[in-house]
C-alpha cells in the first residue's frame, strides 16, 4: 500500500481542519439556540467526553493498524467474516454524501464574504429577503459560488496528503483559530457577554426532550467528524509509534473550544444588539448580518473575518470529508490520485447543483419528496442514519470483533488507568447512544 505520513502537526491540523467546520460555526450556534441553549449544550459536552472520545480513539485506531482505506482496512483488521466487515468499510465512505449539500454552503459562504465588503442588510426583514433571494431564486450565482467550493477541494485533493491536506491545513486552521480567538476577545469587552454566558451555560431542563437529546448526541459525533471514514483515513496516514490518545484529546479539544468561542460571540454580538437566538438555519445567514450592519465599519471588518473564517472551517472539513473516497479508488480501482481526485469531485458537484436546485422555487418539486427537498434528505438522512450506523459499526468492530491483544497493545500504554473505561465506553455505552440517536431521529422512539 502506498499511504504517505503526515509530519505530527501536519496530522493534528488535518485531523482538527476536520473537525473543525460548518458544524461548529454555523450549526452549532444554531441547534443550541433552537434547542433552548444551556442544557442542550450540556448533553453534547457530556457526550463529546464520554463517547465522542472514546469513538475517536477506536476510529483512529482502525485507521492507524489498518494504513490503507477504509474497506481495506477493515478487511485488514477482521479476524474472520472479512468478506462481511468489509462492508462497514463500505459504510464509513459515505461521508461524500454530506458533500452534496455540504458544498453548497460553503458556496453561500462565499457569497457572504462579497456581500461583507459592502453594505450589509439593516434589518431582519431585509436579511431575510436577500438570503431568500439568493437561496431560493438566485441559480447561477449559487452554482458559481458551489463551483469555487469543487474548484478548491479537488485541488487540494488532487495534490495529495503531503502536498495537499498537510499544507491546506497547516495554513488555514492557525488562521482560523487566531479569527475566532480575536472575535472571541472582541465579545468579551461587551455587555451582554454575560449574557450569552449565561444562555450557553445555565440549563433549561424543561426544553430538554428526547429530540433534543438526539440532536445533542448527534452533533456531538458530527462535529466530531466520527462515523464517516475521514479521521479514519487521517489516521492511515499518522507517522509510526504516534500518540493516539493524545492525538485524539487534541482534536475533541480544539473542536469543542471552536464552537463554544463561536457561540459565545455569536450570542453575545446577537443580545448586544437585540437579536433573536433561536433563528434556525439563517443564524448566521440572516441576524447575524444585521448585527454587522449596527456596528458600523467595523462590523464590516468582523464579517470578512468571520465568513473567511467560517469558509476555512468548511473547506478543510470538505476534503476530509471527500478523501475517504479518492484513497478507496486509489487502492481498490488502482487509479492516480488525479483521476480518483477529480471524479470524486465532479460526483459531489452534480448532486451539489441538484441541491441547489431542490431549493430554488421554480425546480423546488422536482426534486423533493416527502416534504423533504434533496437538501434537506442528505442532511438527515447522513446525521440521522449513515453516521450513526457506520459509528455503530467502528464501536462494535473494536469493541467485539478485533482481537483484544491487538486493540490492547496499541492502547493500554498509553491509557493506563483509562483503558477499562474506554473499552466499556466502546462497547456498551457508544452503542447505546448511538442506536438511541437513529431511532429517535427516525421517529421510531420518543419520550
Ligand atoms: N465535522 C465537520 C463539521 O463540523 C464535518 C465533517 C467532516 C464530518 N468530516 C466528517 C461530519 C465526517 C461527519 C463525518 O462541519
Amino acid at each position: 500500500m502506498k499511504i504517505a505520513h503526515f509530519s505530527r502537526w501536519g496530522f493534528l491540523m488535518a485531523a482538527a481542519g476536520a473537525a473543525v467546520g460548518l458544524g461548529n460555526i454555523w450549526k452549532f450556534p444554531y441547534v443550541a439556540g433552537q434547542y433552548g441553549g444551556g442544557a442542550f449544550v450540556l448533553v453534547y459536552l457530556l457526550t463529546v467526553v464520554f463517547v465522542g472520545f472514546s469513538v475517536m480513539i477506536a476510529e483512529m485506531l482502525i485507521g492507524y493498524l489498518g494504513r490503507r482505506d477504509g474497506v481495506g482496512a477493515f478487511e485488514h483488521l477482521a479476524p474472520r467474516h472479512k468478506n462481511k466487515w468489509k462492508y462497514a468499510g463500505f459504510m464509513a465512505l459515505f461521508g461524500t454524501l454530506v458533500m452534496f449539500y455540504y458544498s453548497v454552503v460553503i458556496g453561500w459562504i462565499f457569497h457572504y464574504i462579497l456581500m461583507s465588503f459592502g453594505t450589509l442588510p439593516a434589518s431582519v426583514p431585509e436579511a431575510e429577503a436577500i438570503y431568500d433571494q439568493f437561496i431560493k431564486h438566485d441559480i447561477w450565482e449559487q452554482i458559481l459560488f458551489h463551483t469555487m467550493a469543487f474548484l478548491i477541494t479537488t485541488t487540494v485533493l488532487v495534490r495529495g496528503i503531503k502536498g495537499g491536506i498537510e499544507k491546506f491545513n497547516l495554513v488555514l486552521m492557525p488562521t482560523l483559530i487566531l479569527i475566532i480567538i480575536g472575535m472571541l476577545i472582541y465579545a468579551m469587552n461587551m455587555e451582554s457577554f454575560a449574557k450569552a454566558v449565561e444562555y450557553m451555560f445555565v440549563p433549561d431542563w424543561t426544553k430538554l426532550t428526547s429530540e433534543a437529546f438526539a440532536v445533542a448526541v448527534g452533533h456531538a459525533f458530527f462535529t466530531l467528524s466520527l462515523g464517516m471514514g475521514s479521521i479514519m483515513i487521517y489516521s492511515a496516514s499518522l507517522p509510526k509509534e504516534s500518540n493516539l490518545v493524545r492525538a485524539s484529546l487534541f482534536v475533541i479539544t480544539t473542536d469543542t473550544l471552536i464552537a463554544l468561542a463561536a457561540g459565545l460571540f455569536l450570542f453575545t454580538f446577537l443580545f448586544q444588539y437585540g437579536a433573536q437566538p433561536a433563528k434556525g438555519p439563517g443564524l448566521v445567514f440572516i441576524s447575524l448580518p444585521t448585527v454587522f450592519h449596527a456596528m458600523g465599519n467595523v462590523g464590516n471588518v468582523l464579517a470578512v473575518l468571520f465568513f473567511m473564517a467560517l469558509a476555512f472551517a468548511g473547506l478543510t472539513s470538505a476534503v476530509s470529508l471527500v478523501e475517504p473516497m479518492v484513497q478507496y479508488l486509489i487502492d481498490r480501482w488502482n487509479m492516480s490520485r488525479f483521476k480518483a481526485a477529480v471524479s470524486m469531485g465532479l460526483f459531489f458537484y452534480f448532486f451539489g447543483i441538484i441541491a441547489i436546485l431542490s431549493q430554488i422555487e421554480s425546480t423546488s418539486a422536482l426534486f423533493s419528496c416527502g416534504g423533504k427537498t434533496f437538501f434537506d434528505w442528505m442532511d438527515y438522512l447522513t446525521s440521522a442514519v449513515l453516521l450513526p450506523f457506520a459509528g455503530l459499526l467502528m464501536a462494535v468492530f473494536v469493541g467485539f470483533i478485533m482481537e483484544k491483544e491487538r486493540v490492547a497493545s496499541v492502547l493500554k500504554t498509553q491509557m493506563g488507568w483509562f483503558y477499562p473505561i474506554w473499552r466499556f465506553n466502546i462497547r456498551f455505552v457508544a452503542p447505546v447512544a448511538l442506536v438511541f440517536v437513529m431511532l429517535n431521529l427516525m421517529g421510531i422512539i420518543e419520550f
